[in-house]
């Protein structure tokens, strides 16, 4: 794994033929990623898929079984918490210290991490928006305040790498609407952020780029927009006449699985271009168009065909059965240290279960 990246760089994240066995359990079954500098990239999964046991991977918490994780070229099992330098998020949950404070725990948190995010505590909770909250207990605090108080505890590193585990799971629609706000600010001041999700909208809103993995193994690595060019889109058609535009959709090349209810319309697959050919055929017939949208639910179709049957491959990336393994997720831990055990690390708050 020495190729750099074009600009000379080491890419943030470049996993290769990674591995992790539990005992008959293939939780990670030969992944290979490719996480770019600038990239939103989602890693996206059904529960147990291994998005947590992979990230926890990439954070040097737990060792691989078989191949290689690097962080900006560096190897977390070769060169221990150094090659966490620059790098900062936490997986399933941030933990702090619920009788504390939440500028408290951030505190400490800076402390632990050599003093130098000290002066940053004040500037990360106005951008988690936490600042009237922060002389609060953490014990009070709610989910989503849980999450963006882990943000900010990541932000205090100045990370060029943000490392989430479903950061927005759980959380209210307002919530996730925050969370998702927070993520696109990060990218914008020009941190990579590599995101694990089951959330489909989620992903499809902020990331470019995406892995989804099942049964352990990636079955697409990515351009979102390159996956979706694939699977064509999904369109709602209404029309002042609809068993006639029924007759037109199921008569043209190129458009497929044509159906139709009261209640949404005609709904069928197609690309652009079919379905210009379909609005002329329309017009021609004397049918007229009341509305016509492609689905954003194209992404949750090609989801399920992914990673239920079918498969599909991306950028060289195969798809497979993969070693089946039961569903659930792994035990509970903040991000950690460089050393292959699950000792906590500054990077997040990991104090006792809050
Ligand atoms: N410490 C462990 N011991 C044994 N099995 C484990 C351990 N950690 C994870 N696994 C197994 O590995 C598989 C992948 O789990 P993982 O938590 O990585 O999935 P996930 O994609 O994060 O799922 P979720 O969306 O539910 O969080 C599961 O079958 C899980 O039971
Ligand atoms: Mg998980």
């Amino acid at each position: 794994m020495s190729d750099p990246a074009s600009d000379g760089e080491a890419p943030p994240v470049r996993a290769r033929g990674l591995v992790k066995r539990y005992k008959e359990v293939l939780a990670v079954d030969h992944v290979d990623l490719n996480v770019n500098l600038g990239d939103v990239y989602g890693f996206l999964g059904p529960n147990g898929a291994g998005k947590t046991t992979t990230l926890r991977m990439a954070l040097g918490l737990i060792m691989p079984s078989e191949g290689r994780v690097e962080l900006f070229g560096r190897d977390p099992m070769r060169v221990g918490a150094r090659a966490l330098e620059g790098v900062a998020g936490f997986v399933e949950a941030p933990t702090f210290y619920p009788y504390l404070t939440g500028r408290k725990n951030l505190e400490l948190l800076a402390a632990l991490d050599g003093g130098g995010g000290r002066g940053r505590i004040e500037e990360v909770l106005e951008v988690v928006e936490l600042a009237p909250r922060a002389q609060h207990r953490v014990r009070g605090y709610s989910h989503g305040m849980r999450q963006r108080l882990g943000i900010a505890a990541a932000l205090l590193r100045r990370p060029r790498l943000m490392i989430l585990d479903e950061p927005a799971t759980g959380l209210d629609p307002a919530g996730m609407r925050d969370m998702r706000l927070l993520i696109r600010r990060l990218a914008d001041e020009d941190i990579t952020v590599l995101l694990s999700s089951h959330q489909l909208p989620e992903v499809q809103e902020l990331c470019d780029r995406v892995a989804i993995v099942d049964r352990g193994r990636v079955v697409y690595e990515g351009a979102l927009a390159e996956l979706r060019r694939r699977g064509g889109s999904t369109y709602r058609l209404r029309t002042t006449d609809d068993p006639r535009a029924v007759e037109l959709a199921r008569a043209q090349a190129g458009i497929e699985r044509v159906d139709s209810s009261a209640e949404h319309g005609v709904s069928f697959q197609a690309r652009e271009h079919e379905v210009g050919a379909l609005s002329l055929a329309l017009g021609r017939a004397g049918v007229a168009i009341l509305s016509l949208t492609p689905e954003l639910a194209t992404l949750e179709d090609l989801f399920f065909r992914l990673t239920e049957g079918e498969g599909s491959s991306g950028d060289g990336q195969g798809p497979g059965p993969g070693a089946g393994s039961p569903a659930g997720a792994g035990a509970g831990a903040g991000a950690g240290a460089g050393d292959g055990s699950s000792r906590p690390l500054q990077t997040v708050g990991e104090g006792p279960s809050s």
